[in-house]
C-alpha cells in the first residue's frame, strides 16, 4: 500500500498487508525462493543440529528490510520442528521482561528477537550468559543484603534479526554462531515470489506481467508482493483481471514508480546531490537535511538498491551520483 506520501517503499504496515502478509510467507526452506548462499549454509546447519540432538547456534539475520529475516526465523523453527517466539529489541525494555521470557522457553525453542540492534544495554548484559551458558544470572535485593541467584534455562536459539549489524555491540555478535547476511534479490527470483504469491492469492498473472513487476521490486519481495497487489487492482477495474505485461506497466506507471522501480523519493535523492552538491560527495546527514528524509531510512531503504544498481557510490567523503544515474534521470554530465 502507499503511505501518505505516496511511496510504496518503508516499513509501516497497514492491516491489509498484515493479513496476506502471513498467508504469503513460505514456512518450509524449500518455498523460500532465492538467498542460495544462505540457505544452503542454514540447511546444513540445521540438517547437522538435528543429528546430535541439539538446537540449532543462535543466528544472526541482517539485510536491508523487508528481505525475508522473519520470513527465515519461521522457517528455521519449523524446520527444527520447534516452537516460535517472536519479540523485538525495543519492546524488551526492563531486565526482568527478557527473564521472563527465556525463563518460558520450551527445550530447543527458538526466540526471534527482530530490530535486536535496538535492545538497552542492561538487557543485552543478560543475554550473554544466557546465550553462552543457557543460565540466568539475576541479583536480588538491594544494598548488602543483595545476592545474586542462578537460574538455568532450557537450551534454545536465538535468532536475532537487524538491518544494521554495524550498530550491534562486539560481545553482542560475538556470541552469534551462524551469521548471515541476505541479499537483495535478483530479477528472476523475483518474478519466480511474484508467481508464487499470485498463486497463494488467486491472482491470475501471466510470466510477462510478472517479470515487469520483478523489474520494479528494488530487489524487496516486499515491494514484489505491494506491487502485485496494486496491480491487482488496477487489472480487475480497468482489464479482466489478469495480469499480463500490458496491465502491469500501466498499473505501475500510475503509482509512479519507473521502469527500474525508483520512485519519487529516490529520484528526489539523486537529483538533490546533482543540483546542490555537483553530484558530490556529500555526507548522508546533509543530505538527508536537503531532502527531509530520515537519515535511516536514506541508508536502509533508499541506498542499497541504489548501490547496487551502480547510481550511488559511497566513498569515504561521502556519496557520489554515477554518469548511469544523470543519464536515467535525463541530465547531461558536466564533469
Ligand atoms: N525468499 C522468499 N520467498 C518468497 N517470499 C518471500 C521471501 N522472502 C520474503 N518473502 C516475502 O516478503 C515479505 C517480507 O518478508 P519478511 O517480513 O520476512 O521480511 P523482513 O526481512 O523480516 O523485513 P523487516 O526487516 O522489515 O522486518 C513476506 O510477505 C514474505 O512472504
Ligand atoms: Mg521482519
Amino acid at each position: 500500500m502507499l503511505d501518505e506520501n505516496n511511496r510504496v517503499v518503508g516499513q509501516a504496515f497497514n492491516q491489509e498487508d498484515e493479513e496476506t502478509e502471513y498467508t504469503l510467507r513460505p514456512k518450509w526452506m524449500n518455498e523460500y525462493i532465492g538467498q542460495d548462499k544462505a540457505k544452503k549454509n542454514l540447511e546444513l546447519f540445521i540438517k547437522a543440529a538435528k543429528q546430535r540432538g541439539e538446537p540449532l547456534d543462535h543466528v544472526l539475520l541482517h539485510g536491508p528490510p523487508g528481505l525475508g529475516k522473519t520470513t527465515l526465523a519461521n522457517i528455521i523453527a519449523n524446520e527444527m520442528g520447534v516452537n516460535l517466539r517472536i519479540t523485538s529489541g525495543p519492546a524488551i525494555e526492563k531486565q526482568s521482561d527478557l527473564a521472563s521470557i527465556l525463563t518460558n522457553l520450551g527445550r530447543d525453542d527458538v526466540l526471534f528477537i527482530d530490530e535486536i540492534h535496538r535492545m538497552n544495554r542492561s538487557v543485552e548484559e543478560i543475554l550473554y550468559p544466557s546465550m553462552e551458558d543457557f543460565s540466568l544470572d539475576i541479583i536480588i535485593g538491594k544494598g548488602p543484603s543483595a545476592r545474586s541467584l542462578r537460574i538455568d534455562l532450557e537450551k534454545f536459539t536465538l535468532i536475532g534479526a537487524t538491518t544494521r549489524s554495524g550498530q550491534l555491540t562486539s560481545p553482542l555478535r560475538d556470541r552469534f554462531g551462524v551469521l548471515l547476511k541476505l541479499e537483495l534479490y535478483d530479477i528472476e527470483s523475483l518474478k519466480e515470489i511474484i508467481l508464487r504469491s499470485s498463486k497463494v492469492l488467486k491472482i491470475p498473472t501471466d510470466e510477462e506481467g510478472a517479470l515487469e513487476i520483478a523489474k520494479r521490486s528494488r530487489g524487496t519481495p516486499r515491494i514484489a508482493n505491494r506491487l502485485l497487489k496494486r496491480v491487482r487492482d488496477y487489472a480487475e477495474i480497468e482489464g479482466n483481471g489478469t495480469i499480463t505485461g500490458k496491465s502491469a506497466i500501466e498499473g505501475l506507471n500510475l503509482l509512479e514508480v519507473d521502469e527500474i522501480g525508483l520512485d519519487h523519493v529516490d529520484r528526489k535523492i539523486l537529483s538533490t546531490i546533482i543540483y546542490n552538491f555537483n553530484g558530490g560527495p556529500v555526507g548522508v546527514d546533509t543530505i538527508a537535511a536537503s531532502t527531509g528524509e530520515e537519515r535511516i531510512t536514506i541508508e536502509d531503504v533508499y541506498e542499497p538498491y541504489l548501490l547496487q544498481i551502480g547510481y550511488l557510490n559511497r566513498t569515504s567523503r561521502g556519496r557520489i551520483v554515477t554518469p548511469k544515474a544523470y543519464e536515467h534521470l535525463n541530465i547531461k554530465y558536466t564533469k
